[in-house]
């Protein structure tokens, strides 16, 4: 599996991913999802095998009185790629890039019920911070799950 960023040719292929994964009310417009990827405070990763797109996830980072912040916007693996540690590396790299983008914590909404990602999440030291019900929709909550980020050594050397 190949790792590498989002370019403007992906969409198709993303979006595709996208009508797989999700159902309404939970699935991104494509308009959104445009918009999206072409944020100047947010990244896409893709990872691929060959030519074929196998699962994205999109990043971003904002200033918040409390510091700079990242929010995962959504993971997403095609179901014959699932369960290999994609989804796994992706959250790797987005968190890479949250850190270099100066964020101390990064968290994210799941649907309650999407056991997978909650097991990927907490699986990589993610923790519970509370809920939303009705966040997806009558009747269906979001989990709020965080993690606070460490400094890589070099930016630990920098600071003294
Ligand atoms: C969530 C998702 C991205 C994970 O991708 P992935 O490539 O399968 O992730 P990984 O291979 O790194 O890890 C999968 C882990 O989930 C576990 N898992 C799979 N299905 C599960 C389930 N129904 N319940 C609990 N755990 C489950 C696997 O055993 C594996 O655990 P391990 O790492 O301890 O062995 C993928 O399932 C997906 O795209 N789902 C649809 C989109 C989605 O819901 N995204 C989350 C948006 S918030």
């Amino acid at each position: 599996m190949d790792y590498r960023l989002y370019m403007p040719e992906d969409f198709g292929a993303l979006y595709a991913i996208e009508e797989l994964c999700f159902q309404t009310p939970l699935r991104f417009s494509r308009g959104y999802m445009r918009e999206l990827t072409h944020q100047s405070n947010a990244a896409t990763w893709v990872a691929e095998k060959g030519t074929r797109m196998c699962g994205f996830a999109i990043v971003e980072w904002t200033r918040e009185e409390t510091g700079q912040v990242a929010y995962i916007q959504t993971l997403e693996v095609l179901p014959e790629d699932r369960g290999q540690g994609v989804g796994g590396e992706l959250m790797r790299r987005m968190e890479g890039l949250a850190r270099a983008a100066g964020a101390e914590a990064i968290w994210l909404h799941v649907d309650a019920e999407n056991a997978a990602a909650i097991h990927v999440y907490e699986r990589h030291g993610y923790q519970l911070r509370g809920q939303r019900p009705g966040y997806y929709g009558r009747g269906t909550a979001a989990l709020i799950y965080e993690k606070a980020l460490s400094k890589g050594i070099s930016e630990i050397d920098a600071a003294g």
